[in-house]
């Protein structure tokens, strides 16, 4: 990046045409216009992005990925519903569920086969509803058991030395795995722990498999892992941090709209800015107070994703898994992606959405399965539309849409993955 670029501002430069007063057509004078826009996105889920607390294989989908995905489930929503019915049956740490709750008008069903995937979504909902207070003190906590590991053991404050004991004794059986369901032992174990507690639980399996060949290898000691992973999770909650101190408490009911007033007597964004980027702390304190206090009603329902209740959504919504970055036998997942395509098309309503994140290339040196990949699924959809009597629309191709507004889209990732987003809108015909 060139020095003095400022990333935050946009330039537009926009040319248009007047509008005849008359008759419904192109007037004759041309306009140009060109106006600063200043990016402004506090959301804190995409600070976190990959890296929310609860995490336990590579697998997270961005969340400024799911946040894009959902505004183009919104933007071609078929007419006046009361609340678009979305779901995931992939959801794994329960991305889908925390960017949709952003908007008052969408309803999200989110499940995955994994037992843990709702206590991991419990866990990441419990951290970012902490207030600006809370956030500060386990950000102080954390760096003082960073500061003590010292890359030689770890060391935990006095009062959670026994707590240590057990993470790290837990740790022992995930050492170098490349993907992990966790045992119902420890989901009850992180069911009876503080937030601290739980939180360097899931930094303890960060440093174990993103670090595990270096482990193996004798190259890395788990100690040196788990603090460079306490580090980058602490840089993430310090932008958490910054994003709370700047939400004024008391914000809007729909749970949006977060209007920081940072400096008396200078308004720093007037009006309402953010509106559907971001979601409000008192939102999430609602949400935290019906389903992180250990009563019974589930985030994420378990659930195979071929157990589908027929012509319920208005869209469905996923990355499902690739292969890639988990162990999965290879039989078994493409006989998931023959089956899920037709599953998924019966469960959409009339007028509903199909939106995919596939795989397009691995940079991991792991290939990536040609049947996940996104032209053999865009063939498979249409064929299985045709069977089942749908009609296939692919939105973004109606109108004089430029290349770059038409799917497929392409999300860039730096370190693993250049993924393509499916984008198709289906009619029933019956
Ligand atoms: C690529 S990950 C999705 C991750 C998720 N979007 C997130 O941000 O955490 C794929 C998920 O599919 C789940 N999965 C794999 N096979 C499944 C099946 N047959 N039914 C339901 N979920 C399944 C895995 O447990 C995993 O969580």
């Amino acid at each position: 990046m060139a020095e003095g670029v400022a990333v935050d501002k946009t330039l537009w430069f926009i040319a248009d045409y007047s509008t005849d007063p008359d008759v419904p057509r192109r007037g004759n004078k041309r306009y140009y216009i060109c106006y600063e826009q200043q990016y402004v996105n506090e959301n804190p889920f995409h600070a976190m992005d990959e890296n929310k607390p609860a995490w336990i294989a590579h697998t997270t989908i961005p969340h400024t990925l799911m946040g894009a995905m959902l505004n183009l489930a919104w933007m071609y929503a078929a007419g006046p519903t009361p609340k678009l019915k979305v779901c995931d049956p992939f959801v794994g740490s329960g991305t889908t569920w925390f960017e949709a709750s952003k908007f008052g008008d969408i309803d999200s069903d989110v499940s995955d086969r994994m037992d843990c995937a709702d206590q991991l979504a419990k866990d990441n909902l419990e951290f970012f509803a902490l207030s600006a207070a809370g956030i500060r003190q386990l950000a102080r906590q954390c760096e003082y058991v960073r500061d003590c590991t010292q890359g030689v053991a770890v060391v935990l404050p006095e009062d959670l030395s026994d707590e240590f004991e057990e993470v790290m004794a837990g740790l022992h059986e995930f050492d170098g795995a490349k993907g992990i369901l966790l045992h119902p032992k420890h989901i009850d174990w992180l069911r009876q722990k503080s937030l601290l507690a739980k939180i360097l639980f899931y930094t303890g399996l960060k440093a174990a498999v993103r670090h595990g060949a270096a482990i193996t290898r004798q190259q890395e000691r788990l100690p040196e892992a788990f603090v460079n992973e306490l580090d980058i999770l602490l840089a993430d909650i310090a932008e958490v941090r910054r994003i709370r101190e700047g939400q004024s408490a008391d914000t809007s009911e729909a749970g949006r709209a977060i209007v920081p007033m940072r400096d008396p007597g200078l308004i720093r964004y007037p009006s309402f800015y953010s509106e559907g980027c971001s979601i409000s702390p008192c939102l999430l304190r609602r949400l935290a107070e019906r389903y992180c206090a250990r009563g019974p009603e589930r985030i994420v329902e378990q659930r195979d994703a071929l157990v589908l209740e027929e012509e319920k959504y208005d869209v469905l919504i996923a990355d499902p898994p690739y292969g890639i970055n988990a162990d999965q036998d290879a039989t078994e997942l493409s006989w998931l992606y023959r089956k899920m395509i037709p599953c998924c098309l019966k469960a959409l309503r009339d007028g509903g959405q199909l939106i995919l994140a596939l795989p397009e290339a691995s940079r991991t040196g792991r290939p990536c399965a040609f049947f996940t990949r996104g032209e053999m699924i865009q063939h498979q959809i249409i064929v299985e539309a045709r069977k089942l009597k749908m009609d296939v629309v692919a939105v973004g191709h109606a109108g004089s849409r430029p290349a770059i507004a038409r799917p497929p889209y392409y999300w860039e990732s730096e370190r693993a993955l250049r993924r393509s987003i499916l984008h198709f809108r289906f009619r029933r015909n019956s």
